[in-house]
């Protein structure tokens, strides 16, 4: 049989993260081991009974048979709006702002097939979410990192940024609630942000899939929400988290009508939209009551404090959880995250997420995520307390 090359575009992909990570979790769940994973971002509770029904409904709609119209229902686009609306006051045109993706994953890859050429430069948080540095690759441009540290609340400092870089940059992707620290973002950071994009030409992209997942009373802030911000760049929002839909990969980006364009575009040739069912259950979700998210909302909140106070307890060195379902923690000393992680695997059966995947300033922590029952997460904070007596 023949082994054919794959191009350079598949070539200069990295590794994926937690596909990597995924393997390693189901070979020790394959020896029997009494495993709590807390290394993955999937959420853990059914979609919205009510969401359900809609798709169920919608799947007999013989117009759902069909072919959608290329570029996704006008009514979910008006959803959208509506959602925008009732949620953060933006105003936001359907017909030209509002871009229907396969999940934010496929959208954030596409971006930087949309407007990176050869030697752009992207930047990226670090730790940041690995998908950004698919998509950079994919599209041949240059990938700079931004160092997120913790005495910045986990905010790029654009003052470090190399005025060069700044000047050949295309895109700049930021992402708060943030994934892997749970810091989010606050009015002064976005308003720099915009700045920094009209002085240099780039295009902001804002990664809200924990839009709906702020505690202690702070509703996490839309880039959109910012005047100006349409201006400069898109925000893109997921289904996946909000409504505990991350397996019907649906999400919208929103806002500057060039990126909403260039992204229709693209998948016109990628595509001919979702299934319509999908859509309409979607619309449903952003349009009915939202109770269902605020229960989850503050189910995670609950889970947040018990294993902050748990973990804390255990002589742990936590970060402020503001937002998202992370928890992003001090490897202890004379650990790195990665033998940090594996330790706790080996010794405990608790399956962590090292920092280091999310980029080199990931390198000293771990992420923890709360997609587990409070009971699973009482267990995980035994076992942490276990490990600490232990080391
Ligand atoms: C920061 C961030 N962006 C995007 C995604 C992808 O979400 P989707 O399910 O819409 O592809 C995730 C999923 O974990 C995420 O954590």
């Amino acid at each position: 049989m023949k082994e054919f090359q794959p191009s350079d575009a598949i070539k200069r992909l990295p590794d994926q993260f937690f596909a990597t990570l995924v393997n390693k979790l189901n070979t020790y769940q394959q020896k029997g081991h009494d495993l709590i994973n807390l290394g993955q971002g999937n959420p853990d509770q059914p979609t919205p009974d009510h969401i359900v029904k809609s798709l169920q409904k919608a799947a007999e709609n013989p117009i759902n048979h069909k072919y959608p119209p290329f570029q996704g229902f006008d009514h979910l686009k008006e959803a959208v709006a509506t959602f925008y609306k009732r949620e953060y006051d933006v105003d936001i045109d359907p017909s030209s702002e509002v871009s229907i993706l396969f999940g934010s994953k496929a959208g954030l890859v596409e971006l930087n097939q949309c407007f990176l050429n050869p030697g752009d430069i992207a930047l990226v948080p670090d730790p940041g979410y690995p998908d950004y540095w698919s998509g950079v690759a994919l599209a041949e441009g240059v990938m700079e990192p931004m160092p997120l540290r913790e005495e910045n609340g986990f905010l790029p400092d654009y003052n470090e940024i190399d005025p060069d870089v700044l000047a050949k940059a295309k895109l700049l992707f930021l992402n708060y609630p943030n994934n892997p620290t749970g810091a989010v973002a606050n009015p002064e950071f976005f308003e720099e942000t915009i700045q920094l994009a009209n002085q240099n030409d780039f295009c902001v992209v804002h990664d809200f899939a924990y839009g709906a997942i702020g505690f202690d009373g702070q509703k996490p802030l839309s880039f959109l929400q910012m005047p100006g911000a349409k201006d400069v760049g898109v925000e893109i929002y997921t289904m996946s988290k909000t409504y505990n839909m991350a397996g019907w990969r649906i999400a919208f980006a929103v806002g500057n009508k060039s990126v909403v364009k260039a992204l229709d575009v693209i998948q016109d040739h990628y595509y001919c939209s979702l299934f319509g069912a999908v859509q309409d259950a979607a619309a449903t979700a952003l349009l009915d009551s939202q109770q269902c998210v605020e229960d989850l909302r503050a189910a995670y909140e609950q889970r947040r404090n018990l294993l902050e106070e748990g973990l804390k307890d255990a002589g742990y060195e936590t970060t402020p959880c503001k937002g998202s379902f992370f928890m992003w923690l001090k490897a202890p000393e004379g650990f790195t995250s990665e033998s940090f992680a594996d330790a706790l695997l080996k010794e405990t059966g608790l399956f962590v997420a090292p920092g280091i995947g999310f980029g080199t300033y990931g390198e000293s922590y771990v992420r923890i995520g709360l997609n587990n029952s409070e009971e699973k997460l009482k267990d995980a904070i035994s076992r942490f307390k276990q490990f600490k007596s232990n080391h």
